[in-house]
C-alpha cells in the first residue's frame, strides 16, 4: 500500500513523486528542483507557522502593488539579485563554445521604465530637450565581436533626468531623455543628453519595506539605459554607468558590470567635437558596444 503519511524528510520525495506523469520533461526538472530547494529551506530555518503566513501576506502584497505600470515582482525578483542572475546565466550561454579575443558587451537589467515606441531621432540629436539636468555628448561605436562596424545598428535610449526621475515617474509626462538612433555606415553613433544621477527604485511599497527590514538602501548608481541591435545580432540590454557614481559599489538591483562604467569627462563651454556651441559646461561620454552575432556559441 502507497504510504498515506510523511515525516518533515519524506514529504520531499513524496511531492516530487506526483510529478511521475509530468509530460513536460523542462518542467518537470524545474519543479523537481524547486520543491527540493525550498522544503530545503523551510527544514534549514526550521520556518515557524507564523513566519510562513507573513510571507503568504508579503506576496499577495507585491501581488497587490502590480499593475499595468508597477511590477512588484519584477522589482522583488531585482532586489534579490535573481534577475541579475539571470541575465549573466543568459549571457554565459549565448558565449558557451566561444572562444576569442573581444568579450561582447556585457548586459544588465531591464528595469521597470522602457517605454516602447521612442522617436527615431537622427544622429547628434539632443534627446534630453528642456529635462534638467548637466548635458552630455555620447559617443562611440557598435561593432561585432571582429570589430566590424555595424551600420544601421539601433540604440533604444533611456535614463531619467538630472534629478533622478523618469518621465514615466510624473504624471502625464510625454517621453524625455528617450530615443532611437541608429548607427552611419562605420558604425558610429553619437547623440546629447543629461549626465544621469543616482535615484531610488520605486520603495513606496512591499519591496521598499523588505529593504528597509534587511537594513538596505533602495538606490541604484547614475546610468543611462540601452538596448542595442542590429540585424543578425543578438540584441543587448545594457546601461552605461557614471564613473564615480555612489552607489557603485552597492546598486540596489545588483546590475553593475566594471566593463559598463564610462568616464563622464567634464568640459568647459565652447565648441563641442560633433560642433555644437555649448553656452555652459558639458561631459563626454565614450563608450563602444560589440555584439555576439546570432548562432555563435552553442
Ligand atoms: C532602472 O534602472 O530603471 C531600474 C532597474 C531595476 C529596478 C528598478 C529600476
Ligand atoms: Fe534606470
Amino acid at each position: 500500500m502507497a504510504q498515506l503519511e510523511y515525516d518533515t524528510l519524506s514529504i520531499t520525495d513524496a511531492v516530487i513523486g506526483r510529478l511521475a506523469e509530468c509530460q513536460d520533461p523542462r518542467f518537470k526538472q524545474v519543479m523537481t528542483s524547486l520543491i527540493k530547494h525550498l522544503h530545503d529551506f523551510a527544514r534549514d530555518v526550521d520556518l515557524k507557522g507564523d513566519e510562513w503566513i507573513r510571507a503568504i501576506e508579503f506576496l499577495t502584497a507585491c501581488g497587490k502593488t502590480c499593475d499595468d505600470k508597477r511590477q512588484e515582482f519584477i522589482l522583488l525578483s531585482d532586489t534579490l539579485g535573481l534577475s541579475m542572475l539571470v541575465v549573466a546565466l543568459e549571457h554565459a550561454r549565448a558565449l558557451k563554445g566561444r572562444s576569442g579575443a573581444t568579450p561582447p558587451t556585457d548586459a544588465t537589467v531591464q528595469g521597470p521604465f522602457y517605454w516602447e515606441g521612442a522617436p527615431e531621432l537622427p544622429l547628434g540629436a539632443d534627446i534630453a530637450e528642456g529635462v534638467p539636468g548637466e548635458p552630455a555628448l555620447y559617443s562611440g561605436r557598435v561593432t561585432d565581436l571582429e570589430g566590424k562596424p555595424l551600420q544601421g545598428a539601433l540604440l533604444d535610449i533611456w535614463s531619467g533626468d538630472g534629478d533622478g526621475v523618469y518621465d514615466m515617474q510624473r504624471d502625464g509626462s510625454p517621453m524625455r531623455a528617450r530615443a532611437r538612433i541608429r548607427t552611419d555606415a562605420q558604425g558610429r553613433y553619437w547623440f546629447w543628453s543629461i549626465r544621469p544621477t543616482y535615484y531610488p527604485v520605486p520603495d513606496d511599497g512591499p519591496v521598499g519595506d523588505m529593504l528597509r527590514k534587511m537594513g538596505r538602501h533602495p538606490n541604484r548608481p547614475g546610468h543611462i539605459h540601452m538596448m542595442v541591435s542590429a540585424p543578425g545580432h543578438t540584441r543587448v540590454v545594457t546601461h552605461l554607468f557614471v564613473k564615480n557614481s555612489p552607489y557603485l559599489d552597492s546598486d540596489a538591483v545588483f546590475g553593475v558590470r566594471d566593463s559598463l562604467i564610462v568616464d563622464f569627462e567634464q568640459h568647459e563651454a565652447g565648441t563641442a567635437m560633433d560642433g555644437r556651441k555649448m553656452t555652459k559646461p558639458y561631459h563626454v561620454a565614450h563608450y563602444d558596444f560589440r555584439l555576439i552575432p546570432q548562432g555563435a556559441g552553442a
